[in-house]
């Protein structure tokens, strides 16, 4: 008898301090450097996955927002490109592969329907590889356990940290950086494996300055093949490893400012990458140039932001939550016609379905 089993779920982005650029393996996404990030909480996309046994197998995307109710969540759907949408059925099929595998599911494959959607704006400009694929792998493996198989996943998924890491490891195959959304709030992704850092630092939100909603003019996943033509890609691995040894300490002993300044110094080297490579480019907007020099007093505060920017033009300013209204009131005054997004660093994804 065909049975429907569906499960939703909730995966925050990530803001990489240490960033994952260029890769060991692009197959498999490994990168070349070891990447420590800190993962958001209300900035997330939200998964739904249903699986119809019993029926001809086949991976379907539905341009729906994902059933869910009273979730306080304001949803969009993404504008999935064809590609997108290829990419994310690929991944869902790799998903059932190694689900099957450690759950001893039944094979054929069965029917899949996906539903996606994001808090942040589509015109936001922010990434959401990340969120998206936590999102998806998670709520895949939760649907593909269906009824039978749920108390064991459920157990696994809050108890088991090898599970949640093996989880972590699939979804970095459809995207890498997806791997950090997997916990939080501090995370390290050194070649397979993720893994939480301590921190003494006070919780912190992070202000998006929203600068560019322009599509980006190199995908991520170029940029990790351009940088490698880049002069300056000499000892970029040890720079990277290098800053994440020193970010460790900086979070083991509650030195916000160390952290801020690497930060600051490993963002101005990764847009110096993609500036220098054989063919340059730039994400940057006259804008982002004008926040970041807006910025630089502000590092003799007691208390400095914490300042980064990924593969695109919009500003991230971490400061400690306490001061985040403030600080609001600060880049609004100065940026009147900007936007920004607050969120608060999170822990990781949360599932949703009812019960
Ligand atoms: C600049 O994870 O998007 O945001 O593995 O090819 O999907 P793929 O790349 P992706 O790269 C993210 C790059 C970055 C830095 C970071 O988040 O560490």
């Amino acid at each position: 008898m065909t049975q429907f089993y569906r499960a939703l779920v909730r995966a925050p982005a990530n803001i990489a301090l240490i960033k994952y650029m260029g890769k060991d393996d692009a197959l498999l996404n490994l990168p070349l450097n070891a990447s420590l990030s800190l993962t958001l909480d209300t900035l997330c996309t939200v998964a739904e996955v249903e699986v119809e046994t019993e029926t001809l197998g086949g991976i379907t995307w539905i341009p729906e927002l994902p059933r869910i109710e009273n979730s306080g969540l304001q949803l969009e759907i993404p504008r999935l490109t064809d590609a997108g949408i290829a990419r994310m059925i690929h991944h869902i099929e790799r998903v059932y592969r190694a689900i099957q595998e450690i759950f001893k599911l039944p094979s054929p494959m069965p029917r899949i329907t996906f539903r996606t959607a994001n808090t942040f704006p589509m015109s936001s400009g922010i990434a959401s590889s990340a969120s998206s694929f936590a999102a998806v792998t998670l709520a895949t493996a939760e649907a593909l356990c269906g009824p039978q198989s749920h108390t064991r996943f459920e157990n696994a998924w809050s108890t088991d940290f090898e599970f949640k890491k093996a989880l972590a490891r699939l979804s970095r195959q459809g995207s890498g950086s997806s791997c950090r959304s997997f916990t939080g709030p501090w995370v390290l992704w050194a070649t397979e494996d993720i893994s939480p850092l301590q921190s003494k630092l006070p919780p912190l939100s992070d202000l998006i300055v929203l600068i560019s909603s322009e599509s980006k003019p190199v995908s991520s996943s170029m940029a990790h093949e351009q940088v490698r033509t880049s002069p300056l890609w000499n000892g970029r691995k040890e720079r990277a490893e290098e800053r994440v040894r020193g970010a460790t300490t900086a979070l083991k002993t509650g030195n916000l400012r160390t952290l801020s300044q690497i930060a600051w110094n490993e963002l101005w080297e990764m847009h110096s990458l993609f500036h220098t490579c054989a063919e340059p480019f730039t994400y940057w907007e006259p804008e982002t140039i004008a926040v970041l020099k807006w910025l630089k007093p502000f590092f003799q505060n007691a208390s400095p932001p914490i300042v980064s920017l990924d593969a695109g033009a919009n500003v991230h300013i971490l400061v400690e939550k306490t001061q985040a209204e403030a600080w609001l009131e600060r880049i609004e005054q100065r940026f009147p016609n900007r936007k920004v997004l607050v969120d608060d660093n999170g822990s990781g994804p949360q599932s949703l379905t009812p019960r």
